[in-house]
């Protein structure tokens, strides 16, 4: 059986490195993480969380999906929510996407990929929302570009709305909820959305009870 050598000797050699570099840094983080950030963002192997963003084990909390989607119907995503909220006490939830996200390149589409077509319908719908908009734009590089930016919109309105969210906000926990976007071409993040930090920048429906507004 072929057990991925090459995978485990880059390991070793990776550890060694950074046990090098930084001497005690394993043996700091075995006693608990304190991330400041939770990552949701794209499983999309181009984008890794922590290297975009030059941050060190023990500094994100990542949650990685087909197109980044927060839903509040997916047991995943919200016990990602909030354990980083509740537990870690995380200060800041980023939302990242990325310009030709395959994901919602697929959702623009009408081809048969299989399960994950029930991943990406809510981005259908998204797109049926913003038809005149993406009618607009001429060519489909463009009108799936958009609707990337459109999809980090949306999700994080989706955690803005949850009521892992809403708790925290009720209760005065500082959690700033941001918008990401990140180009493949040059390897930039651009600010997409506001940044939400307080219930008065969400629609009172999803308010929980108590919460000031
Ligand atoms: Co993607």
């Amino acid at each position: 059986m072929r057990t991925l050598k090459h995978l485990f000797e880059k390991n070793r050699l990776w550890a060694q490195r950074v046990a090098a570099q930084q001497p005690g840094f394993f043996k700091e983080l075995l006693g608990l993480q304190r991330p400041e950030y939770l990552w949701i963002g794209c499983s999309d192997s181009r984008v890794p969380a922590n290297q975009i963003v030059d941050l060190q084990p023990g500094e994100l909390f990542v949650h990685r999906n087909i197109a980044n989607q927060f839903s509040n119907t997916d047991l995943n995503g919200l016990s990602v929510l909030q354990y980083a909220v509740d537990v870690l006490k995380v200060k800041h939830v980023i939302v990242c996407g990325h310009y030709g996200c395959s994901g919602v390149q697929a959702a623009l589409g009408n081809l048969e990929l299989g399960l994950v077509d029930n991943w990406i319908r809510g981005i259908k719908d998204l797109a049926e929302r913003h038809n005149g908009e993406l009618g607009l734009l001429s060519d489909e590089s463009s009108r799936g570009d958009r609707l990337c930016e459109l999809n980090v919109a949306q999700q994080v309105a989706n955690v803005c709305h949850s009521t892992v969210v809403q708790s925290a906000w009720r209760h005065g926990q500082g959690i700033a909820v941001h918008g990401w976007i990140y180009r493949l071409g040059d390897g930039r993040l651009r600010e997409l959305t506001p940044c939400f930090t307080s219930p008065e920048q969400v629609p009172p429906i999803y308010h929980l009870p108590g919460s000031a507004t």
